[in-house]
């Protein structure tokens, strides 16, 4: 097989390359591990800043979002029996973010890339390794029914997650990890039941962090930080509502409705980043460079800044054959992606309980009753949870 730009993966990363290339009428090959239903089926992300939802409308997946997602204009802090809500227009000059599943955004830009376009994917074909990376044919070597074949590429760009096989094609000597494992994890649950609130309420309380969120007005996403070692099992759906509600203030815990898991899992929480993201003809792009902790939920929307600056330089690649944007790829998503990973650490640090000190606690609570009471601190919250704007990149 031969293709332009091999991708591995088919997350929202390499589905989203695959698509704004094949609007630009680049070919394009998806290799993907897992089966379709399965990539579909996965909850994760459910807050698309703008920056993202416009680069989902220039891929023109944009229509079902802007007609069922949420436009969100704020989010709540409850701390210390308060509850705080930041206006981010007032203080960002009129952005907003979008409320908006990952599920749905995977779903829409499966429909238009491989139903509608005809787009190739490969379903249960998984890479192996990328061999050649540093030639101007870049190959990746990958399973197909036990039997090892290779795709031939002008360009391969690696969209196959943190456990992906494109990170661990470089050598160590060439590659450098920076890393930040947390202390406990996030046990969330999704619920067919209205929303607490209207908007989001992150809340820092004695007994550990706890979000309410949303997929839609009837259907309710909730995380309550807990034990590394905890398990799914160790948790009944009542166990999971009391303690939810325990760590609310006694308004909004009121207003939780309960009802029956539709999913629970535990999702550990880490910042890591490699740099480079640029090796030759290899580029590495979304979870596949870097993770950070889903508090301020900036996971999937970096995913979209680094697809964002990536498609702009393989278009100006392939069809001008200008190699300066891919040469300005790594540095200008880096710059991006060290911004929101030292918000998503910062601001995990602020919210969560790490260990009994009475004195770091009061810490919090002081810094929260000042970010909120300053307009320079509501501004630096909604700054960074709308997104710091994509660097103009032509
Ligand atoms: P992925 O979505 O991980 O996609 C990578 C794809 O590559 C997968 O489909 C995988 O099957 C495939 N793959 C892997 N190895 C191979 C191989 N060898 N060959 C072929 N294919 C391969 N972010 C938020 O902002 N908010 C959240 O609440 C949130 N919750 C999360 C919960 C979990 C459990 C996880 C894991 C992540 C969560 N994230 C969240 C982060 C967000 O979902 C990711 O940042 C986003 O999915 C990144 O997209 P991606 O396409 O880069 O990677
Ligand atoms: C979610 O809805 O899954 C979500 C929202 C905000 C976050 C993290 C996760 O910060």
């Amino acid at each position: 097989m031969r293709t332009q730009v091999g991708i591995i993966g088919s997350g929202p990363s390499g589905l989203l390359l695959a698509r704004l290339l094949h609007l630009q009428g680049i070919d394009t090959v998806i290799l993907e591990s897992r089966s379709r239903e399965y990539v579909e089926g996965r909850i994760r992300a459910g807050v698309i800043e703008q920056g993202m939802a416009d680069l989902l409308r220039e891929a023109k997946t944009g229509e079902r979002m802007d007609r069922e997602g949420l436009v969100h204009r704020g989010i709540n802090i409850a701390f210390d029996g308060r509850l705080e809500r930041i206006d981010f227009p007032k203080h960002t000059s009129g952005k907003v973010v979008m409320v908006y599943g990952q599920t749905e955004i995977t779903h829409d830009l499966m429909k238009a890339h491989i139903d509608e376009a005809g787009g190739i994917v490969h379903y249960e074909t998984p890479a192996i390794r990328v061999e050649d990376y540093d030639t101007d044919h870049p190959r990746i070597i990958y399973d197909r029914s036990g039997e090892q074949k290779e795709l031939i590429c002008d360009f391969v760009a690696g969209c196959d997650g943190y456990h992906g096989v494109a990170r661990k094609s470089i050598p160590a000597d060439k590659i450098t990890n920076f890393e930040r494992t947390y202390p406990f994890g996030w046990l969330g649950i999704l619920s067919d039941v209205p929303p607490v609130k209207e908007e989001l309420i992150y809340a820092n309380h004695e007994r550990g962090f706890a979000l309410c969120s949303m997929r839609s007005h009837t259907r309710s996403r909730y995380y309550i930080q807990c034990k590394l070692d905890d398990k799914v099992e160790n948790w009944t759906d009542d166990a999971f509502w009391d303690e939810l509600r325990h760590r609310l203030p006694p308004e909004e815990a009121e207003n939780v409705t309960t009802g029956p898991r539709l999913e629970m899992s535990i999702t550990p929480l880490h910042s890591f980043i490699a740099e480079p993201l640029r090796f030759g003809r290899l580029f590495l792009a979304g979870d596949a460079g870097h993770i950070v902790p889903p508090t301020g939920a900036k996971g999937l929307n970096l995913a979209a800044s680094d697809i964002y600056y990536l498609s702009r330089a393989l278009i100006a690649s392939c069809q001008e054959k200008r190699t300066d944007l891919l040469d300005r790829y790594s540095d200008a998503a880096l710059r991006r992606v060290w911004k929101a990973t030292r918000f998503s650490w910062w601001y995990t640090s602020l919210l969560h309980k790490y260990d009994d000190d009475v004195m770091s606690r009061r810490m919090q609570i002081s810094e929260l009753d000042y970010l909120t009471g300053s307009a320079a601190g509501r501004t630096v919250i909604s700054e960074n949870y709308v997104g710091l704007p994509y660097e103009a990149f032509e």
